[in-house]
């Protein structure tokens, strides 16, 4: 702590403040030793641990071992250590205010507040240790003991990630998932409830049956995947949110060709809980450990370079020759050093895979002057949201240690809506950023969209090529390389860098050498099977690649032998499918399933799961409910018809006809053959064969 603390003049709430550090730092310390590192007496001691005890914040009890001058062991409870870094904070922000203050007095200024635009030469501000949501590593192997007892939440794989920013002092000043007053005003005007500019809604979504199991003021456990607890949370909150009103709100539109929303709507719990986190360890990172950094240790790695001023480059994307381009303008507009920081959490669905993309980096990194530039990997889970997510990005890398952020053209777009419209209109983001700048106390170096100028071989801001009639504009836009990889077409060296396109190349083959599964989806007795089956020979007698056939009937007899056909069923059911398809798409092979698969959802969610992969290709055997029923080869629409068989989809049960399929076969005057045959052609037709 950089002020010392005038131990005469201590209020209470220091008091308590101190106490419990004492607590949570030294533990085993004398009660002699604890009162002369407060400044208080032995009595004054006793009451306050007293009244921390009867407050919940402290548990105490009879020491073990022979020394009898410590007759009491004091632990800190998960309320006491999120109480400490509460007391933490606003002691820290009124030592903060008491150093302005005199700071004015000195200076002659009215105010202590240095403006932003001249806050140069206090930016060390930025590199001073910020606040982390950690025990101590003692009291983290206690709290670990005692939270084995606490019901346990197992955390999402999005919820780990904005869990470790939580922690780590990413997303200061937040102290735990939004409580329901604050997420009501993150979601109407970007602000926590005392104003705090915050623009996305960090929650903890549960499930209905987990929320009903939890009362307000409960601890509990959050631990990850593995069953490792990672962090204990009081609760203070428990509701259920208006989904529909955050998706309008904070992404822009109802729309569920957003990937945020289509995860709010079918991804998410349905409750959320809110309440202060204490956090025991870091999720852990079996991959690139040493390019992972915490807040403090790039803030410790700046003060160490001395570099004062700092500008972050976000990105999901492999970097080519325009990012180049643009992250060494904006440095040297900034007059700052580089941060490459990109998300290595969780991304737009269909991104290139965070190894791949690190392994790129890594390559393209020779090209940066080494004593300029940096690069780490940040462990946040994008919502896509544009604008609101431009700001939240610049207030993550402020609590990096950085000073200026660049914003492009469609920072963090999400593509476009069902409408086939753009989200946000291409400068949303900049406009928001710079509307807020000065409150986030972090810089904006925009740039507009960067373009190739072939007669000067450099890339160029769009907006300031003076003559553009008389020069000739290359761009490859992001589809368009994804169509050059695909099908294994050249990319030029003026787009990228050697090295960057081997590397996807080497993950991302042609299509012809990738795996694909090929997902049918149609009423019981469609010709599903019947096609699925024709297919596979077909595709066997071509070769090349190891084929699977995962029928509806037969997955029912194997993977999902005790599943019925409820919803809950029917989509953990497909989920399993997909799981399959998406391991073999992964190691080259071909999947071909044949489920019923009536909802949308479910098929999305499977699709979005492959498509990392390789391709999905949804064929809609269109045989129509009447058909189906007329032919009824199993003779179980006359059961379902009876009410024998319950929930059957078509008769009982719903079924969603696909909107936008690569393919719809009509079975009624056609043979199996021919239909087979359709697939294999525009199996073909997109290159996949
Ligand atoms: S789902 O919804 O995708 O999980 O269904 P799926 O696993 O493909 O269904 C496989 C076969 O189960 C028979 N069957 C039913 N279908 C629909 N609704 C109900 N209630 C039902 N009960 C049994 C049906 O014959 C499906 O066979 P296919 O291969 O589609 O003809």
């Amino acid at each position: 702590m950089a002020t010392p603390v005038t131990k005469s003049n201590l209020t209470e709430e220091d008091q308590i403040f101190l106490l419990l550090r004492q607590l949570d730092t030294v533990p085993g310390a004398s009660q002699r030793a604890t009162a002369a590192a407060i400044g208080i007496s032995l009595g004054r001691l006793n009451a306050l641990l007293r009244d921390v005890a009867d407050a919940g914040l402290i548990t105490i009890s009879e020491r073990a071992g022979p020394d009898k001058r410590q007759r009491f062991a004091y632990t800190l409870t998960s309320r006491g250590g999120a109480e400490m870094r509460h007391l933490t904070d606003s002691f820290l922000a009124r030592k903060l205010a008491e150093f302005e203050a005199l700071h004015a007095e000195l200076t002659g200024t009215t105010s202590g507040r240095v403006p932003f635009k001249n806050r140069n030469s206090i930016m060390e501000n930025n590199l001073a240790p910020i606040p982390e949501l950690y025990v101590s590593y003692e009291s983290a192997q206690k709290l670990k003991v005692e939270a084995g007892d606490l019901t346990s939440h197992d955390l999402t794989p999005r919820q780990i990630c904005d869990l470790e920013l939580l922690m780590n002092g990413g997303f200061n000043p937040l102290k735990g998932f939004l409580s329901e007053e604050d997420y009501n005003g993150v979601v109407e005007n970007m602000r926590l409830a005392d104003g705090t500019l915050w623009p996305m809604p960090i929650t903890l979504d549960v499930s209905e049956d987990f929320a009903a199991s939890i009362e307000a003021g409960q601890d509990i456990a959050l631990r990850d995947q593995e069953g490792v607890i990672l962090a204990t949370m009081t609760v203070t909150d428990k509701w259920e949110p208006n989904k529909a009103r955050e998706a309008e709100k904070v992404f822009g539109a109802d729309d569920d060709a957003h990937p945020a929303v289509n995860y709010l709507h079918n991804q998410a719990g349905k409750i959320y809980l809110g309440g202060p986190v204490v956090g025991i360890q870091q999720p852990v990172h079996y991959d690139f450990r040493g390019r992972r950094d915490t807040p403090n240790e790039l803030r410790a790695y700046f003060r160490k370079l001395g570099w004062r001023k700092v500008v972050a480059f976000q990105t999901r994307n492999p970097l080519h020759r325009a990012h180049q381009e643009l992250t060494f303008r904006a440095a040297r507009e900034a007059q700052a050093n580089l941060l490459i920081h990109p998300v290595v959490g969780m991304t737009k669905p269909g991104d290139v895979d965070h190894f791949t993309r690190v392994r790129c980096y890594e390559a393209v990194l020779d090209q940066y002057p080494s004593a300029t530039t940096s690069m780490s990997l940040l462990n946040l889970a994008m919502r896509m949201a544009g604008p609101r997510e431009a700001v939240w990005h610049g207030l993550i890398r402020k609590n990096h240690g950085c000073t200026h952020f660049i914003v492009g053209r469609d920072h963090a777009g999400p593509g476009k809506n069902s409408a086939g419209e753009d989200f946000y209109g291409a400068y949303d983001a900049q406009d928001l950023f710079r509307a807020h700048q000065e409150e986030m106390g972090i810089e904006m170096v925009d740039f507009k969209h960067m373009v190739y100028v072939q007669e000067r071989a450099q890339y160029e801001p769009a907006d300031e090529i003076k003559d553009a009639d008389d020069v000739t504009i290359l761009n490859i836009s992001g589809t368009e390389l994804r169509r050059r990889l695909a099908e294994g077409l050249e990319i030029p060296e003026w787009f990228s860098f050697p090295e960057v396109v081997t590397e996807l190349r080497r993950t991302k083959p042609p299509r012809s050498q990738q795996g694909f599964t090929v997902f049918f989806t149609g009423f019981s007795g469609s010709g599903k099977s019947t096609i699925a089956n024709a297919l596979m020979v077909k595709l066997m007698e071509m070769g090349g690649r190891p084929v699977t056939l995962l029928d509806g009937d037969i997955v029912r007899k194997n993977l999902s032998s005790e599943l019925g056909f409820s919803k809950e069923h029917r989509d953990l059911n497909i989920r399993r499918i997909g799981y399959v398809a998406s391991e073999i798409t992964k190691n080259g092979g071909i999947a071909i399933c044949a489920p019923i698969a009536p909802y949308a959802t479910t098929r999305r969610a499977v699709r979005e799961d492959i498509e990392s992969f390789g391709a999905f290709v949804e064929v809609h055997v269109a045989t129509s409910i009447e058909e189906c029923e007329r032919r009824d080869r199993k003779g179980l629409y006359k059961l379902a018809r009876e009410g024998k068989i319950k929930e059957f989809t078509g008769i009982s049960d719903p079924y969603d006809v696909p909107v936008d399929p690569e393919l719809a076969v009509e079975t009624e005057n056609v043979d199996v053959d021919n239909c087979a045959h359709q697939v294999l052609l525009k199996l073909e037709s997109m290159g996949l064969i």
